[in-house]
């Protein structure tokens, strides 16, 4: 059920004054894709205790559950994947009932626990399955050093219940503490403050690290990772945590993440997670980055060499207000989450680099856009802001549409208003729901209140229902323009009509303006072009990530041979599903590429991670017991 405005208005008035709204007064939008009950019972918060086994590729230990209940609630329904639980039972040692239901290939398992009464903390006693999906463990020769094995969680969407037995939707937060047993000289970082920076040894030849985070945060947001790891600081409150091979090259990429934080405070108010951290993962982690609190998680393909790709470190740091303080209540809204943090890594990019840089960044996303929307269909309800992804995987709501349609979308309303008074709307947002979940009823009931107060005419002019509940881009979406890009399609005209790539004025470009002129060659070019193109810019020997992508998916499409190499190495050295997918999909269009494909996949497919293999999977036609 979705609030009606007056519910809308009424979760508003309750929740206006408080900083960290009691439980019992949150209202709990319907989350199809858990099981849980949190009117009758939530959780709270979660206490860990977990010991990884490398060898068993099992997390073992304990989950402790604080439980909030109303009035003749006698059970708790927790979201489940997978797990092995040995019991269930009180802080006094008593026995708890409790049952499985059938496993959903979505939604996994809902575990519903007896409570006696009173009950207000049980205890799970659990091992995850060597196949948990949230969980990658990796052999040491996965790693950059090759001496540990490493171990990294994934969260989002609904992946949590497969390691931590809790109530796994994101209107549900929760605060969370925990105790990691790693062999000794192992580290582990988790999304919360470190308690114990040195970690506590003991006998059985482990190190236990305790962590907890105060903030209550959804729980997708949970997350933990293991390995030889090294830290470095950045500035008063920010580092980067990575194998000791990379980390300085991390700390040097990263350095501008203090001016970050500083620039986002400025539009969007306090940061309120107390430190900011970047932790660099080995290659095969399925995301560019995941924006875990006080822990971003990061892909080692954004580190270029020339701070070129860190605007990914931007989008991370920008959902430290949209996403982690203000969430989706359901994943249908998951705009909310990355329309808004897109628009702000646009704005903090702008603080840093100025408004050409930032307008590069719009054009790229926008070009995503227009090439998703033509590619699902421009009536396609998955072009809508809001989504309706009941029955079907969240991750499926993971498009440009949420992303760059949602950013266009605050275009709109800033071209509207102006600047001025939308960033002082999104900080106002912020503050008000600081912790909350939201829905996009109420974020449109919030804004026409506080934005367009009175206004009905403005309000109507940015036409937040056609954006939000309609398909494509509606007419008032702003035109993105680059003055950069300008000049970059000027060389491509002249490209087009002959100039050898020598002779091309290409002197100053940084790897934006190479994207866009990667991106806006002719899809057919003959292999005499690609090899001048090749020979003059060395793209098949480009060390970076974003322009060895769109120069090998062009080598793809034409047939270059020469690129070959370079293309299977970019399909075995990294698994970021960005890259991979798009490569294999391109690969599988053609006749000579399909055999490739497939003789390649089989030989990597057991080092990507399960989020980028189940892609392929579905790609290639591949039964996963192996062809
Ligand atoms: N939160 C997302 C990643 C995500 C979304 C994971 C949905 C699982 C389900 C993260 O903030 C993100 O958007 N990452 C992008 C990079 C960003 C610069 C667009 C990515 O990983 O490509
Ligand atoms: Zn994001």
């Amino acid at each position: 059920m979705k609030p009606t405005p007056f519910l809308a208005a009424l979760i508003l008035t309750a929740c206006a004054t408080a900083d960290t709204p009691a439980p019992s007064a949150v209202t709990h939008a319907e989350d199809s894709h858990s099981h849980a009950r949190p009117a009758e019972v939530r959780v709270t918060h979660v206490a860990l205790d977990l010991t990884p086994d490398f060898e068993a590729r099992t997390l073992t230990g304990t989950a402790r559950l604080a439980l909030e209940r109303a009035a003749g609630a006698d059970s708790v329904i927790l979201d489940v994947e997978g797990l092995t639980i040995s019991s269930i039972t009180t802080p006094a040692g008593d026995a708890l009932d409790f049952g499985i239901g059938a496993d959903d290939p979505i939604l996994g398992q809902a575990l519903t626990v007896r409570l006696p009464d009173a009950a207000d903390t049980i205890i799970v006693a659990y091992r995850t399955a060597p196949d948990a999906a949230a969980l990658q463990w990796l052999d040491p020769a996965q790693t950059a050093g090759g001496r540990m094995p490493f171990l990294f969680t994934q969260g989002q969407a609904i992946l949590t219940r497969t390691w931590v037995p809790t109530q796994d939707s994101p209107g549900i937060r929760q605060t969370y503490e925990a105790i990691i047993r790693v062999p000794s000289g192992m580290q582990a970082v988790m999304s919360a403050e470190l308690l114990t920076p040195d970690g506590v040894s003991s006998e059985d030849g482990r190190t236990a690290y305790r962590f907890r985070l105060d903030q209550p945060i959804p729980p997708y947001l949970i997350a933990l990772a293991a390995g030889n790891l090294e830290f470095r600081e950045i500035g008063p409150r920010s580092g980067v945590w990575a194998e000791p091979g990379i980390v300085d090259a991390a700390a040097d990429e990263f350095m501008e993440v203090e001016a970050m934080i500083d620039a986002a405070e400025r539009l969007y108010g306090p940061y309120r997670w107390g430190r900011y951290d970047i932790l660099v993962l080995p290659p095969s982690f399925p995301f560019g980055g995941m924006e875990n609190p006080r822990l971003t998680f990061a892909t080692p393909t954004i580190l270029a060499g020339d701070r070129s790709l860190v605007s990914l470190v931007a989008h991370e740091l920008a959902h430290s207000w949209s996403g982690n303080l203000v969430t989706n209540a359901v994943w249908n809204d998951f705009w909310l989450n990355e329309g808004f943090t897109s628009y702000i890594e646009a704005r903090i990019m702008e603080e840093l680099r100025g408004r050409d840089y930032a307008d590069m960044l719009r054009q790229l996303g926008r070009q995503d856009l227009e090439e998703t929307i033509s590619d699902i269909g421009v009536n396609a309800p998955d072009t809508h802001l809001q989504l309706d992804l009941a029955g079907r995987n969240p991750d499926d709501g993971m498009t440009s549409v949420a992303y760059d349609k949602g950013a266009a979308f605050l275009e709109a309303i800033e071209a509207e208003v102006g600047r001025e008074r939308l960033d002082t709307f999104l900080r106002e947002y912020f503050d008000e729901f600081a912790f909350q979940p939201m829905t996009s009823e109420q974020f449109v009931q919030y804004m026409n209140q506080e934005l367009f107060a009175g206004d009905d005419a403005a309000a109507a002019r940015v036409q937040a229902e056609r954006w939000i509940y309609g398909p494509g881009l509606p007419d008032n979406a702003q035109v993105v323009r680059s003055a950069a890009f300008e000049r970059v399609d000027s060389q491509l005209v002249a490209f087009r009509a002959g100039t050898p790539p020598a002779r091309l004025e290409t002197a100053d470009w940084s790897t934006h303006e190479w994207l866009r002129f990667l991106r806006a060659l002719p899809d057919t070019i003959s292999n005499a072009q690609l090899t001048a193109l090749d020979d003059t810019f060395g793209f098949t020997g480009s060390g970076n990530s974003e322009i060895m992508f769109a120069w090998l998916r062009i080598a793809i499409r034409n047939r270059y041979q020469p690129a070959m190499p370079a293309l299977e190495e970019f399909l075995s050295s990294q698994g970021r599903r960005k890259f991979i997918a798009p490569l294999y999909q391109d690969l599988a269009a053609t006749e000579w590429g399909a055999p490739v494909a497939r003789e390649i996949y089989g030989r990597v497919r057991s080092t990507y991670h399960p989020i980028t293999s189940n892609t392929v999977d579905q790609i290639l036609d591949w039964e996963p017991s192996g062809r």
